[in-house]
Parts: C-alpha cells; structure tokens; sequence
C-alpha cells in the first residue's frame, strides 16, 4: 500500500532547476532511500514533500489527501516528522527537555498552544515526560536525560534529534542524512535505530551518502542527478546500474 505518492513535482531556483519532475511512491512500512550526488535536489524535495518550500508544480498525497500547499505544521499534524541535514537542537536545554519539543504536537492544544506557550495540564505533563523517556531508552540515552544537549557528542546529538522527531508519533519520517558526521560505528549504531523504527510500523523516507547504510536498510532506492530521478529499483539491482554507477565514479572528473 503507498503511503506517500510523490507526483510531477518541480522546483526552480533562479537559472537551477533542483528538482525536476519528480515521481515516486513511499510504500507503508517500508525504508525508500533517495540518494544522489552533491546538489542532487534531495533536500529541496524532501522541503517539498513536508511543506518547508512550495513547488512550482506537482502533487504530494499523504495518507490519501493531497498535502501540497499545507504549512510545515498542517504536513505534521497530519503524521509527518523530519529531521534536518544540520542539526537543530536547542544546546542549553536538557536532551529530555529537546524532546518533548516535538511531543507537544501530541498533547491538548497541540502545536498552537506549543506556538503560545500554553501550560500542559499536570497529568498532561506526566505523559509527556513519560514519553519522552521512552524514547531516551529506545535510543540507549536515558542516561544522558538531564545534561544539556551541548554536551552530548556529536553522534548522540543526532540521535536526539531522531528522537524529536519520533516523539510527534509520526506515520512518515523523513530522515535528511541522518548519519552525514558519524563515525563507523555511530554509524552502524543509527543503521540499526532506523531498521527498529520502521519495526515499530514507521514508514521511512532517508536521504544519506553512506552507501553501505542505504545498500544494507533500504527495501527501495530512488537515485537523483541534478533535479532529475535517473533510477528507483532495489539495492543489488541499483548496485548494478550503470547510469548510477557513471555518475558517482564520475563525480569530481573533470
Ligand atoms: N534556497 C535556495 N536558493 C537557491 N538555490 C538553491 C536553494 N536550495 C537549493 N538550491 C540549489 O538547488 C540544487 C539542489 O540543492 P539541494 O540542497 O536540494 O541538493 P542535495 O541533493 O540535498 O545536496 P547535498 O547532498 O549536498 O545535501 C543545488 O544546485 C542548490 O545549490
Ligand atoms: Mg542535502
């Protein structure tokens, strides 16, 4: 069943066209890996897809409903969460505290009292933090729950903002180079984070350079060259491509 059908969708910056005409399908339950050279047009899509830019032309179904045009809220309240190529924690609150940041979308008001700083009742306060905590386990990060986020490492950093994003429930995650910084095992460690996420029925949308982790994840692979989609098959049949292959041995050729 796809959850997420990407149609025709276009986005022009000046004399760029970064995004150009692109269309694919998020099955439900699945990881789908969009990768691509530098440039490629892989974030400008993933802004696209969850509200953050408005595309020239297209159509985004999520769910069933036509979500172009929603503002980034709207896209979330609807069951989308993302993460951000650079990261965007608050370094002087507390790791539990950057994570309830995106558990207010769940709670009474939801994101407008989030946006107007409305108390949570005590008992909403409770859950919250609750889970929260949750998610501090799930990540291998209940230790950390009340330093301040500046000082976690850089890959545990990473792994809080995943958590951020788990915290709003999604249906959809789209992750933007979830392990771009992270040293091999950092690495593996965010390979395995993802593989449990989609366990627990999320569908997962990942933009990331690593091959090894897209190859190793991945059910689906949509390749990108300069705004255009080039390919989309499975990891060993993408592995086999020869256009991909041209393009990334090519990178850097003069
Ligand atoms: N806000 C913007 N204004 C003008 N040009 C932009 C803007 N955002 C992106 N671009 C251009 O659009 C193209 C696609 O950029 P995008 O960031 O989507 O690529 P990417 O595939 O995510 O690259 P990377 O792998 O380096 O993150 C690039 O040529 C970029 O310079
Ligand atoms: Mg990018």
């Amino acid at each position: 069943m796809t959850l997420l059908s990407i149609r025709d969708v276009s986005r022009r910056f000046g004399g760029i066209q970064a995004v150009d005409n692109v269309s694919f399908d998020v099955p439900h339950g699945a990881i789908t890996a969009v990768i691509g050279p530098n440039g490629a047009g892989k974030t400008t899509l993933f802004h696209l897809i969850s509200g953050f830019l408005r595309p020239d032309r297209g159509s985004v179904v999520f769910g069933g409903a036509e979500i172009l045009g929603l503002m980034p809220h709207q896209i979330a309240a609807k069951g989308m969460a993302r993460t951000f190529q650079q990261t965007r924690l608050f370094p002087k609150m507390t790791v539990l505290e950057n994570i309830l940041v995106g558990r207010h979308l769940h709670s009474r008001g939801g994101f407008v009292a989030c946006m107007l700083h409305l108390p949570f009742t005590r008992r909403e306060e409770r859950a919250v933090r609750e889970a929260g905590r949750e998610i501090l386990e799930f990540l291998g990060l209940s230790g950390q729950a009340d330093a301040e986020a500046v000082r976690l490492s850089y890959g545990q950093q990473r792994m809080v903002e995943l958590g951020r994003a788990l915290a709003c429930e999604p249906r959809v995650l789209l992750l933007d180079e979830p392990a771009a910084g992270l040293n091999m095992r950092e690495t593996a460690e965010m390979g395995r984070l993802i593989s449990r996420i989609r366990e627990r029925n999320v569908t997962i949308l990942l933009v990331e350079h690593d091959m090894s982790l897209v190859m190793d994840i991945s059910d689906e692979i949509v390749v990108l060259s300069y705004g255009q989609k080039i390919a989309e098959d499975v990891p060993s049949a993408i592995q086999r491509d020869p256009e991909v292959i041209r393009i990334y041995l090519g990178e850097g050729d003069a």
